[in-house]
């Protein structure tokens, strides 16, 4: 369609993450079907994050920009460049060649899931040790050489890119017969994964290993707070966990509708081949027989035997969980996937808690934490 419409020569930006070497086919395509007209394709991968994309476009860590090493090739980054510097500082927008630019974006994510993959491998350590992941993962963060963010335990990374930008990495190792290479990747993907199927079984081990007709509370099915997507989110493997043992879920989220949830639960696991119609689904009504969504943490706790907490939000901080523990059946167990929750206050208040990576509650502390292989 680019090549049909140029009337003059054309600088194409690829800002979407893309398997490596997708400019050089673009290009290919583009100077096949040319007319006289020079294209010149840049790589300029996006690295907003849901919830901050605005902050992250006003003052980006940094501006990439990738192209060809020819005269021709120089002038078109030169001219991407002088756009992002009416915006940013100059020593932020770096140049390269292309496909430095498309294999940086996905080494960029891979790293980031990378890191939360180590520490939530930690946080079954810090559990089956005594030792508290929070204060493990300050104490690893001030060393100036690893930094503080991304170091947060939690029951599993989710949203579009992680999952899929590694899998991608690992296809190009594949590809290039570098397998140690893509098993090392694959393996983050490998803990994110158990990380989720450990927290599920957390869950059932301490009520009694049955959740088998137990109304259990669901706060929070976005992949991260702020945000009302829920692709790759956590939350649908670990309510696939537990309705695999037949609990009745009720599940409150800020900002994700009904229909969503429905739709995430009757899928049987996102598959990045297929586009949407071909996926395969459970009968919705089937679900629902199961799964209530509703409009309150509080409707979604009353009468419930548990509660788990599988999404950030700042609301699940400041909820009432004495009026939460009075209106649940006893003994009323919490079980924090988000390390939001001030754990000593639960316990006072009666609920038997569970947060992860942190010192475990005697309740939990004798019953097995590891899913089986
Ligand atoms: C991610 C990257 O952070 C962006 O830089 C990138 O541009 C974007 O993917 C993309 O490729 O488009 P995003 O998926 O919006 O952004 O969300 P993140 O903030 O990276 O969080 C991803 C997941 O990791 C969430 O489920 C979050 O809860 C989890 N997480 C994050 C943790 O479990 N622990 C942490 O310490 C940080």
């Amino acid at each position: 369609m680019i090549a049909d419409v140029s009337k003059t020569d054309k600088i194409v930006v690829e800002k979407s993450t893309v398997p490596v070497k997708t400019a050089e086919a673009i290009e290919k395509i583009l100077n096949v079907n040319h007319n006289g007209i020079k294209f010149q394709i840049l790589s300029n991968p996006e690295f907003l994050a849901e919830g901050t994309a605005i902050e992250d476009l006003k003052c980006p860590d940094r501006v990439l920009i990738g192209g060809r090493e020819t005269p021709e090739g120089k002038k078109a980054i030169q001219a991407l460049k002088d756009v992002y510097a009416r915006w940013v500082p100059e020593d932020r927008i770096i140049t390269m060649n292309l496909w430095s630019a498309e294999l940086s974006k996905l080494a960029a994510n891979a790293i980031l899931a990378q890191r939360i993959s180590s520490i939530n491998a930690m946080s079954a350590l810090c559990e089956a040790t005594g030792a508290d992941v929070t204060q493990v993962a300050h104490a690893v963060g001030k060393d100036s050489r690893v930094g503080s963010r991304f170091l947060n335990a939690s029951v599993g990374y989710g949203g579009s890119c992680f999952q899929k930008d590694i899998l991608n990495l690992v296809y190009i190792c594949e590809c290039n017969g570098l397998t140690e290479v893509a098993n090392y990747w694959k393996q983050v993907v490998h803990i994110n994964d158990y990380q989720k199927a450990r927290f599920v079984k957390r869950v059932v081990s301490s009520m009694f290993n049955t959740v088998s007709g137990k109304k259990i509370a669901i706060l929070g099915f976005a992949f991260k707070k702020d945000t009302g997507d829920t692709r790759e989110a956590a939350a649908i493997d670990v309510c696939h966990g537990l309705l695999g043992d037949n609990a009745k879920l009720s599940i409150y989220d800020p900002q994700v509708a009904e229909s969503q949830i429905l739709k995430d639960l009757s899928m049987n696991k996102f598959d990045w081949d297929h586009p949407l119609h071909l996926q395969q689904y459970m009968d919705p009504s089937e679900i629902s027989k199961s799964v209530s969504v509703v409009s309150d943490a509080y409707e979604a706790t009353k009468g419930a035997h548990g509660v788990c907490i599988l999404t950030e939000w700042d609301e699940f901080k400041e909820l009432d969980y004495k009026r939460i523990y009075d209106g649940m059946h006893k003994p009323a167990f919490i079980f924090d996937g988000r390390n939001v929750i001030d754990v000593d206050a639960l316990r006072k208040i009666g609920f038997i808690t569970y947060s992860i990576g942190k010192p475990l509650d005697p309740w939990v502390k004798d019953l097995p934490a590891a899913p089986p292989s």
